[in-house]
């Protein structure tokens, strides 16, 4: 660990003997940045990054950036000077400009991390492949269905590098976890529920009104779709990554219910996702109660996955051992002389089962964040586009948008033919 970040050598020794790292090039291709073969082309090599949009996650993975002896950060664009200004103690020796166009005119720079707002994305996202730029683009895509399509049609197009950022895709714990799922460990998996619930209102302190709206983007519908394009873009990449499939119809709700304070966007949503053959996976935030946190549970009938808490459950636990078992009779005599339930109550609620843990330890690593970025300039180094990871991101946007289109409709949905594209 340097510094909080993982070093590739060390995101391999993550697996520990579990998985070799034959096993899991063959089953996750888009970590090919991270083989002996790629580092050895690259030992030598910079890559010289720009970011754009070094704001509060532009800021983090600039970090990331500087603290990756193959890259040079040679440029930092944004149209907010405290931005830059805080940017630029991060990497004092980068150039700095307002205008995204002026690093796409500089013909050494290799590639752009672009963080900006989301209704922002698209354009500067095709116009830096068009200009031959590999581009690393925060997740979502976008906030337009149209526009993320356009997105990728135009790396298609153009075929230079490009990663959205989902970082999922390289944490080794979510790695792990679906190598064991696909394993049949957990028998069919027939459901994936996932929620992320937080309790704060999401606002940044606006220096004065008039950067109400560039300061709180998150807030408005012309930006964002709240915890849709926030949220459950990181979440909902689970169906597809897991299931190999996109779902046939998606239904949503939402309202303001907590946070009356001007915002546009819902802080109370639920979407579900019905699969082939009626399998579901749920979406739900409430951003007024944190009491239950983020999961993505992955439900199959020999057991139960939770790579948040990094852990997985079978159905069937091992016997309690003697004294526990004791107490549990104890217990049941005193209980069972009541008349309050008959004899086949038994409460479903969730077993005494404290699981075990995915990769044989608490996780202690931020997330995949670190390593999707020394992906990303591996890729730029190497020039190869790792397989997964544009598809992996677009549908994961697609479906994001598609809960919020239910729910602005209040209609059921099919998933529309025009953003299927060719992958699963
Ligand atoms: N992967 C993750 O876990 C994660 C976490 C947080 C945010 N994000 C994503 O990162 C992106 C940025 O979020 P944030 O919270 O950092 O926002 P932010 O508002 O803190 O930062 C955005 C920056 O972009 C600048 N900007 C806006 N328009 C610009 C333009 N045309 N040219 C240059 N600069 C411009 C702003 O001035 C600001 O400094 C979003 O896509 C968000 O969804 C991802």
């Amino acid at each position: 660990m340097d510094n909080g970040k993982l070093s590739r050598r060390e995101f391999f020794k993550e697996f520990g003997t579990v998985m070799g790292a034959t096993t899991l090039l063959a089953s996750y291709p888009w970590l090919s940045a991270f083989s002996e073969e790629n580092r050895k082309n690259t030992e030598n090599e910079k890559a010289r990054i720009a970011v754009i949009g070094p704001g509060s996650r532009g800021q983090y993975l600039l970090n990331l950036l500087v603290m990756n002896p193959k890259v040079e950060v040679v440029w930092l664009c944004d149209d907010y000077q405290p931005s830059l200004d805080a940017a630029m103690q991060i990497a004092p020796k980068a150039k700095t400009c307002m205008d995204y166009r002026i690093v796409l005119d500089d013909d050494s720079v290799d590639g752009v991390v672009v963080a900006t707002p989301l209704s922002t994305h698209a354009k500067i996202v095709i116009d830096a492949m068009n200009a031959g730029k590999h581009v690393y683009c925060e997740k979502s895509m976008s906030n337009k269905l149209e526009e993320a399509k356009a997105m990728y049609d135009t790396h298609k197009a153009t075929n230079h590098v490009f990663f959205v950022g989902q970082q999922r895709l390289y944490d080794p714990v979510y790695i792990k976890a679906i190598e064991m799922i696909r394993s049949g460990m957990f028998g069919n998996i027939e459901g994936i529920k996932t929620f992320w619930y937080r309790n704060n209102d999401w606002r940044r302190p606006v220096p004065s009104p008039e950067l109400e709206r560039k300061i709180n983007w998150r807030m408005y519908r012309e930006y964002s779709c709240g915890v849709m394009t926030e949220l459950a873009c990181h979440q909902v990449q689970m169906g597809t990554w897991i299931w190999r499939d996109i779902p046939e119809t998606i239904y949503g709700v939402g309202a303001i219910t907590h946070w009356k304070d001007g915002r546009e966007v819902e802080d109370n949503v639920g979407v579900v996702y019905t699969y082939k053959d009626g399998r579901r996976m749920t979406f739900d935030s409430i951003i007024s109660n944190k009491f239950y946190g983020l999961e993505e549970q992955i439900l199959g009938n020999k057991g139960t996955i939770e790579p948040e808490v990094g852990k997985y459950y079978f159905e069937e636990t091992p016997p309690m051992p003697g004294f526990l078992n004791m107490i549990n009779d104890i217990e049941n005599k005193i209980f069972n002389s009541f008349s309050f339930a008959g004899p086949s109550w038994d409460p479903e609620i969730a077993k005494q089962n404290h699981g075990e843990f995915i990769i044989g330890k608490k996780r202690d690593y931020p997330d995949g964040s670190p390593f999707i970025m020394d992906a990303f300039v591996e890729a730029v180094i190497d020039g190869k586009q790792p397989p997964m990871i544009v598809e992996e991101g677009y549908y994961a946007t697609v479906l994001s948008l598609l809960g919020q289109k239910s729910m602005d409709e209040k209609q059921v949905l099919t998933f529309p033919e025009e953003y299927k594209i060719d992958y699963l």
